[in-house]
């Protein structure tokens, strides 16, 4: 073969290639609009509709939304997305991956991002300015995997429990790209469980939790209807306390 033939081939070969990377990216990602928080508070909200508390402040280094339909009543609560504003005058090409902490809708958008999210959609300081005055801006998306390196997942048990008569907690550092769709309680003499209710946000409840430690059990679904249920390594507390956080000794991903 002439080194020119081969030349050619090899060049239509990084063509193809680089259509399908570049058709599969654009595939990817769901055209939207983003605003973001008009609140003084540049990084996330510990009164988000999740109920995650003070974690919804500063988890993701403040890199937090509140979404309108990807909230799902509170399923796609700490789903993570890629977000990146669309005019390529301002705009990065990777945007920002935030965390779902709260539910909200402004005109149009799938996102209200925090401040410091918003501005981290652009190229530069200066664009960011320009990003933050247009205030409402054209984006698209995608749902990626959340990551909280040397994190595993954590229940915080909410405020408003009262040991032994009420259980509310959330799970902080929820990884991966699952869904946490449904939550057993179990006693940890013969394990008998029992399915609790998201009563609003993120927050799992049980108005009659079990006596002695507690075992909570996580159904992991995927997009593509996978479902798998995962049991921590560690048990709470009988004295479980309102406020406190316990260590589930497990990741996933
Ligand atoms: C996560 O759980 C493992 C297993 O229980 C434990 O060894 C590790 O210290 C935990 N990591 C953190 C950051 O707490």
């Amino acid at each position: 073969m002439a080194p020119l033939q081969v030349l050619e081939i090899f060049s239509t070969f990084l063509l193809v290639i680089f259509i399908q990377v570049y058709l599969g990216n654009a595939q990817n990602f769901i055209q939207s609009r983003a605003a973001y928080y008009p609140n003084s508070e540049e990084k996330g909200t510990e009164t988000g509709a999740c109920g995650f508390g003070t974690f919804g402040a500063t988890i993701n280094g403040g890199d937090v939304s509140a979404a309108s339909d990807l909230y799902r009543d509170g399923l796609g609560c700490g789903a993570c997305y890629q977000v990146r504003c669309t005019n390529s005058n301002y705009c990065s090409e990777n945007g920002v991956n935030v965390v779902i902490t709260d539910h909200g809708a402004s005109d149009s958008t799938d996102f209200i991002l925090s401040q410091r999210a918003f501005s981290r959609m652009a190229q530069t300081k200066d664009a960011a300015a320009s990003l933050l005055s247009l205030g409402n801006v054209g984006i698209e998306y995608r749902r990626v995997s959340c990551s909280y390196p040397n994190k595993n997942i954590t229940f915080k048990i909410d405020e408003s429990s009262d040991n032994p008569y009420y259980l509310a907690f959330v799970l902080w550092y929820q990884q991966g790209k699952t869904d946490i769709s449904a939550v057993q309680l179990c006693e940890t003499q013969n394990f008998v469980c029992k399915l609790l209710d998201r009563t609003r946000g993120a927050v799992w409840t049980s108005s009659s939790p079990p006596k002695g430690q507690l075992q909570i059990r996580m159904l992991l679904s995927s997009d593509d209807g996978d479902e798998k249920w995962v049991i921590p390594l560690n048990n709470i507390p009988e004295n479980w306390k309102a406020g406190e956080t316990y260590d589930s000794g497990i990741q996933v991903d």
